[in-house]
């Protein structure tokens, strides 16, 4: 017993906090990021933080590499190695499928979702977007609708415990809740510092996500892919914050939004990074800190990088 104990400390050293998006459904608020890795990179990124101890994983059906392999098939391999250590209940995966798809083509593409990770559920399922995602977009209410019906029937089939949303601001959302019998889990936006909490670049309608009992989550926490790509990495302002706690400029980016209670996915194959990303949970930041970060508004960027707003609501 005292040597098992033993064992599985020594195995695990970290403990992530999780928050209850669904009826016995915990999202620990960190996971590890996979937008632009291919099936090697997931596999191998995926392998040295479920070693650290990790126990959320984002994935989705678009994340292939250029000749059109899922990154999903890495992880699932990296899953499938680990599972003596890692018994299935022991992490967390969420998985998208693209937006705009009709309701048969829905179930399809997440049963390829599951083939791929090797996995006979997800815990989370999000719609990538409120629209198609075609260069140029298509979008419709009855789409959306159609969509979301689909996604409820794999959540009844057991195929995901719990359901939600991407890039989806508020009529969005209108939508989905008319006709909804589950309402979403999780909106999943992009969030980081220099967003603040309700600036022009937020159009995600987090207060009124929050205020529906939608959870709110952020994508790109670093601002990986925004044109000041390591502001909040290296800049300034998070590197100085970080002195007074023996805190990376990364842990005080990210630690502002869990401290939100907002789940954060960064993305890092380097396990030294990985170990760094998770560990968050043993100190706080003070309320003027806290302030200094939600006030700046740099890097004002969002929207995948681009320039767009967070909650894509200029898509109809
Ligand atoms: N729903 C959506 O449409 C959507 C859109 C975008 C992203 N996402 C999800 O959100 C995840 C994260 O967003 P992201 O991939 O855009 O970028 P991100 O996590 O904001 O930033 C990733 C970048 O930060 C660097 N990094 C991470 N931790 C670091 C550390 N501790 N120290 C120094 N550098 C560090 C990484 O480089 P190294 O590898 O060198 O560490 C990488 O270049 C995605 O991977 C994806 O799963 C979802
Ligand atoms: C659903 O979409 C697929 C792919 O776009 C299409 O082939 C199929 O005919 C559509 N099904 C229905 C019932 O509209
Ligand atoms: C500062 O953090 C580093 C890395 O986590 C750690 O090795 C070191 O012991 C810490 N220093 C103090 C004074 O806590
Ligand atoms: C990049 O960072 C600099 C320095 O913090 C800032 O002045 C500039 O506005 C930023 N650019 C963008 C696009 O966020």
């Amino acid at each position: 017993m005292i040597l098992f104990l033993f064992f599985s400390i020594s195995f695990s050293q970290l403990i992530i906090p999780t928050i209850e998006i669904a009826d016995g459904v915990n999202m620990p608020l960190v996971g590890l990021g996979s937008w632009l890795y291919d099936s090697d990179t997931a596999y191998a990124s995926t392998l040295s933080a479920l070693k650290l101890g990790y126990t959320h994983f984002d994935t989705a059906y678009d994340y292939r590499s250029e000749d059109g392999v899922a990154n999903s098939i890495g992880i699932g391999k990296a899953l499938e190695e680990m599972k003596e250590k890692r018994p299935r209940d022991s992490y967390f995966i969420t998985t998208k499928i693209e937006g705009g798809l009709n309701f048969t083509r829905t179930v399809a593409e997440h049963m390829e979702n599951l083939k791929d990770l090797g996995l006979n559920h997800v815990d989370l399922l999000l719609t990538h977007f409120p629209c198609t995602m075609e260069a140029t977009p298509v979008c419709s209410k009855a789409c959306r609708q159609d969509q979301w019906r689909a996604l409820e029937t794999l959540l009844m089939q057991g195929a995901t415990r719990a359901i939600g949303t991407s890039h989806f601001c508020k009529k969005h959302m209108q939508d989905i809740l008319e006709i909804a019998t589950v309402k979403p889990a999780v909106n999943q936006v992009e969030y980081h510092v220099g967003m603040g909490s309700s600036g022009p670049l937020a159009d995600d309608d987090k207060d009124w996500m929050q205020s529906q009992g939608i959870h709110f989550q952020g994508f790109s926490p670093l601002c990986g892919p925004c044109a000041n790509g390591t502001e909040l990495i290296t800049g300034k302002m998070v590197t100085d914050i970080g002195k007074k706690y023996n805190k990376t400029g990364a842990q005080v980016s990210l630690r502002w939004q869990v401290q939100q209670n907002i789940p954060v996915i960064p993305k890092t194959s380097n396990p030294s990074h990985q170990l760094q990303n998770a560990q968050l949970f043993d100190f706080e930041l003070s309320d003027d800190d806290m302030e200094t970060l939600t006030m700046a508004r740099s890097p004002a960027a969002a929207g995948g990088g681009g320039t767009g707003p967070s909650g894509d609501c200029q898509f109809d």
